[in-house]
């Protein structure tokens, strides 16, 4: 398999260049760019993109190009720092502009070259850049410029190195993608071969060989990562795959069943399903501060799936749904560093005497991946795109102290609400829609006279990075209807609100 390599100088942008070189269809990881130069060789590259950063090149330490970069004979693009400390390099001067310049410049091209193939004359790209080239080194010429950046994009045609000054990876950047497929594709002549079909057969083939005939076990959520190691792991290695499915009580409507359904009758995957809820509801007595009742429901949770998974022979492995981004984000980028296996007690307080190896087979996954796999193996759509859920589950939407009662009105209001939302077609306009049980009563009229009950907000949010987001403008019409619908089928409740806080200043869940 072909791949791309790309160097990590720290820009925010660095994983949205790993994201549309996949999209490309080209495999890419991210290195830090002070790794030991042997990963460089060992991962063996098509090409390799230098990401932009926060630095100067003129401060003190800042971050270089290894010397293997150019030694591989492979093509090089440097992105912004990346361009600036490739300049460097060979020669060139790189000065501050004096100002910060963020925000869209439209780019001139100035010379027909291979890494402009197929894009108009100027383009509209996005900047974001303290310094600027301000000589190109010996050998390099001319290709992009910009009012602000003469020296916007420049080239060494016969070594096949390119930099330039914007980031074609940000979806601002007209003709980003075609820029990075003309440099992948084209001037790399990497094959675009990561497509969903043969990820999903080289990650069936990897968990094979790494398994062998021993046994693995999987703490099986519900949610799309465990449940995509799931279909995974079985298709891969069948009844050597045992889950364990702990009902919490904290679910949503239905959603044990379901597990069930989807895994162990429709897809005859072995799950054990632990019906746990007179002990989460026991731990949670008593207690209305949200941690503490995070953290007895995480405690209970590994009580829970420690007692099951003790009773199961042989094991050897356990599984994980960790991503790329939880890769990235507890590393940054592959630092070559021995990597750590986490003992299980990341994960729980498994007995001592079962010792489990880690198992992550979608580790190197990006979420869009991991949800075209999960398709491609067999789940079915509405359960892959589905609005996250946290792990605490209802625990942290039923305000203060939780009770069965609680759980069991807010599971049917939260239905009412995602049901209206997907029959008015709007489910996938938000990010993430729910609702929350507030347990203080107030006084309302219904047909048969007063009622003085409880209050539901419903929440819907736009985010894209779940950092920050907005409440949702749905339309009153649609609220009107879930409002009353709620009302009028749950006898427990009086009153609706809408959440119309953002995050910030609000968070998402209420707890
Ligand atoms: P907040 O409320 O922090 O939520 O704005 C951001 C995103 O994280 C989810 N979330 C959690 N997920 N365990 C989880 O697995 C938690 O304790 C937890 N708290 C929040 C939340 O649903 C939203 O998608």
């Amino acid at each position: 398999m072909d791949k791309i390599l790309i160097l990590d100088y720290g820009s925010q942008y660095t994983q949205l260049i790993a994201r549309r070189v996949r999209e490309i269809g080209v495999y890419s990881e991210l290195f830090a760019w002070d790794i030991n130069p042997d990963n460089i060789r060992e991962y063996n590259p098509k090409g390799i993109i230098l990401s932009g950063g926060p630095e100067s090149v003129h401060a003190d330490g800042a971050p270089t190009i290894p010397d293997v970069v150019f030694e591989l004979g492979v093509p090089v693009l440097g992105i912004c720092y990346g361009m600036q400390a490739m300049s460097e390099r060979f020669g060139g001067k790189v000065e501050s502009s004096g100002k910060q310049e963020f925000g869209y410049a439209k780019v001139e091209v100035t010379a027909e070259n291979p890494l402009f193939a197929e894009t108009p004359a100027t383009l509209d790209v996005w900047m974001s850049h303290g310094d600027k080239v301000t000589r190109m080194p010996a050998d390099f010429e001319l290709v992009a410029q910009t009012s602000s950046a003469p020296i916007s994009g420049f080239a060494n045609r016969e070594k096949h190195y390119y930099g330039i000054q914007f980031h074609p990876e940000v979806t601002h950047t007209a003709h980003g993608k075609t820029l990075l497929s003309n440099f992948v594709v084209d001037i790399c002549g990497a094959e675009a071969d990561w497509t969903t079909g043969n990820i999903v057969d080289r990650l069936v083939e990897d968990v094979r060989q790494t398994v062998g005939n021993d046994k693995v076990l999987l703490g099986l959520s519900g949610g799309v990562d465990s449940s995509v190691v799931a279909v995974l792991l079985h298709k891969a290695i069948g009844d050597q795959l045992t889950c364990v499915f702990v009902d919490n009580g904290l679910l949503r409507l239905n959603e044990g069943d379901q597990v069930m359904e989807t895994f162990a009758k429709n897809l005859g995957v072995n799950v054990i399903r632990v019906d746990a809820e007179d002990k989460f509801m026991s731990a949670l007595k008593g207690l209305d501060d949200p941690e503490a009742k995070r953290k007895a429901i995480g405690h209970t949770f590994i009580e829970v799936f420690d007692e099951a998974a003790s009773s199961l022979d042989g094991i050897k492995y356990l599984a994980q749904g960790t991503i790329y981004p939880d890769v990235i984000e507890s590393a940054g980028a592959k630092t070559g560093k021995a990597h750590v296996i986490k003992s299980h007690h990341n994960v729980g307080g498994l007995p001592e005497d079962m010792a489990l190896a880690l198992l992550e087979p979608l580790r190197d996954l990006f979420k869009d991946e991991v949800r075209e796999v999960g398709v491609a193996l067999g789940l079915a759509p509405e359960m892959v795109y589905r609005h996250p859920f946290p792990g605490p589950g209802l625990g942290v939407r039923i305000l203060g102290e939780v009770n069965r009662d609680f759980a069991e009105t807010l599971r049917r209001a939260d239905a009412i609400f995602i049901e209206a939302l997907v029959e008015a077609g709007l489910y996938h306009d938000v990010s993430q829609a729910f609702a929350v049980f507030l347990p203080v009563k107030s006084v309302g009229v219904t047909g048969d006279g007063r009622r003085y009950a409880h209050v539901i907000a419903l929440r819907a949010v736009k985010t894209i990075d779940f950092m920050t987001a907005e409440w949702a403008r749905l339309p009153y019409e649609l609220l009107d209807e879930v409002s009353r619908r709620i009302v009028n089928e749950i006898s427990d409740v009086s009153r609706v609100v809408y959440d119309i806080t953002g995050k910030p200043p609000g968070t998402i869940e209420w707890e």
